[in-house]
């Protein structure tokens, strides 16, 4: 039996990129889905509309599927793509949030209206669709086999320059699949978070971050659907995770430690600045990392010896 065969799942920005390849991969393990996307035309054909394309896709290869226009970042139009799993294939089991969109801006540059939509698209947005479904199965019984995927970002986990607004978001998201694993446990949902790397229209957009994901013979590292299968897992009674983040790049799986600490000092009676200067004199001013991004894993230090230098020479400046 197909490993999701009977499941009802959700694919929010599914008409394209990432989503697309989570969708038909769901669908190929027997996953009803519901595609939802921003109406719009289909990356490459110049016609049509995303998630229809991609709904009719999985129909053609024998599945079940049906498209949905509204936006996530629009708490009713999130409630309707919920309605429509249940109006459709009459409940929902799985529900991956990757909807998406990227406006790299540092602080200075930033304008109010690239936050807004960086924070709509992405923490309200996974907020909002996860909201409509725990509503949903906190009015039906508890049960076993229930999963929301989640799509944070390695800028999300380390954050960088003119990553602002989308590395909130996706910090967000991080801190969201904790959260919400948290209060759904008893529901039967586990929900943990992916950070993937793929060669998409988002990274292809971005000229930086392309040179990074070259296209190689053979194997191709980059390629989306080598994300899918990671969905598709956590998505499954296989997995026994919750409130995980993993990250996610071709043959690469990493799975993510959350924030931890590194030091505690204590004064019985309370602190003055001087006394925490002493106390935390000699503790290093970065911490050692190991982040995840596209190439693989590096080791880093947090904050980046360029802060530290920058800082110095303005201080000096002073
Ligand atoms: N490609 C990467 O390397 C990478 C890295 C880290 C994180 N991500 C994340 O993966 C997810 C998918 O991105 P992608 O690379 O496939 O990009 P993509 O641009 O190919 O796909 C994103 C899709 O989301 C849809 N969308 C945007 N706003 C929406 C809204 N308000 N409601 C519904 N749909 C909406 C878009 O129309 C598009 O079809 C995003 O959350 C992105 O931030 C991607």
């Amino acid at each position: 039996m197909p490993l999701l065969d009977g499941k009802v799942a959700i694919v929010t920005g599914g008409g394209n990129g990432l989503g697309r390849c989570h969708a038909l991969a769901l669908a190929a393990a027997g996953a009803r889905v519901v595609v939802n996307d921003l109406g719009g035309s289909v990356l490459g054909t110049g016609a049509g509309d995303a998630a229809d394309a991609v709904a009719e896709e999985i129909r053609e290869r024998g599945g079940q599927a049906v498209a949905n226009r509204a936006s996530v970042a629009d708490w009713d139009g999130a409630g309707s793509i919920v309605e429509q799993a249940v109006r459709t294939f009459g409940g929902l089991d799985i529900v991956v949030n990757n909807a998406g969109i990227n406006r790299p801006s540092s602080v200075i540059t930033m304008t109010e209206q690239d936050f807004d939509l960086e924070i709509g698209v992405h923490l309200k947005g996974t907020a909002a669709v996860s909201h409509h479904a725990a509503r949903l199965w906190a009015e039906r019984r508890p049960e076993a086999g229930r999963a929301i995927v989640n799509t944070t970002s390695p800028v999300g986990m380390h954050p960088m320059p003119d990553g602002g607004p989308y590395g909130a978001a996706k910090a967000g998201i991080a801190a969201l699949t904790q959260v919400h694993a948290q209060e759904l446990a008893s529901l039967g949902v586990r929900v943990n978070a992916i950070a993937p790397a793929a060669r998409t229209r988002m990274v292809m957009a971005s000229p930086s971050v392309d040179q990074l994901m070259p296209r190689s013979a053979g194997f191709d590292r980059h390629a989306p659907e080598h994300v899918s299968p990671l969905v598709v897992y956590l998505a499954s009674a296989l997995c026994g995770f919750t409130g995980r983040v993993f990250g996610v790049e071709g043959p690469d799986v990493a799975l993510y430690t959350p924030w931890s600490v590194e030091r505690v000092v204590t004064a019985a009676s309370g602190w003055s600045a001087e006394a925490l200067a002493t106390a935390l004199a000699d503790a290093p001013p970065q911490s050692a990392i190991r982040a995840f991004y596209p190439g693989g894993c590096i080791a880093t230090v947090s904050p980046p010896n360029r802060t530290l230098k920058t800082l110095a020479a303005t201080a000096k400046l002073g």
